[in-house]
């Protein structure tokens, strides 16, 4: 089972610039990365614990904090779980994820 979805993986541009987070895949296969590596500290549908709520954490808030911070020790994932985590976590909670997109552009659009 965990090879299927691997492989689904492996068909969808996960590794590619352009990743689609809304792919039901993708978010299945983010769950697991969150269920083993997340959710002792981040709770239950990642809506906290004995670490913040992270629902709607966007990739550039996770490729942040699994390099470690203060509180949070670093989280070693292989290529593309990132990715799956961040799927995951935008579809608990995707107006937080699409306000965080819209500022992040906007900074973009800014700093240009
Ligand atoms: C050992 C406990 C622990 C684990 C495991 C853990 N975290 Fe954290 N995380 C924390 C704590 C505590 C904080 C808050 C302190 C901080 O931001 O420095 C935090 C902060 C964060 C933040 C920033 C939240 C904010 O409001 O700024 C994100 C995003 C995050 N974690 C994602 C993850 C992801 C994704 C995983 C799994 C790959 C993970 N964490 C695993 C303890 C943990």
């Amino acid at each position: 089972m965990k090879y299927a979805v691997v492989f689904s993986l492996l068909a969808t541009p996960v590794l590619a610039q352009d990743v689609d987070f809304s792919d039901p895949a993708l978010i299945a296969f983010g769950q697991e990365v969150y269920t083993d590596f997340c959710l002792a500290c981040h709770g239950e549908e990642a809506l906290g614990g004995n670490a913040p709520d992270i629902q709607g954490s966007i990739l550039s808030d996770i490729t942040q904090a699994i390099r470690g911070t203060d509180q949070m020790e670093p989280v070693e994932l292989y290529e593309g779980e990132p990715e799956a985590v961040t799927a995951y976590l935008m579809s608990l909670a995707p107006e937080v994820a699409e306000a965080k997109l819209r500022l992040q552009a906007a900074r973009k659009q800014g700093s240009k």
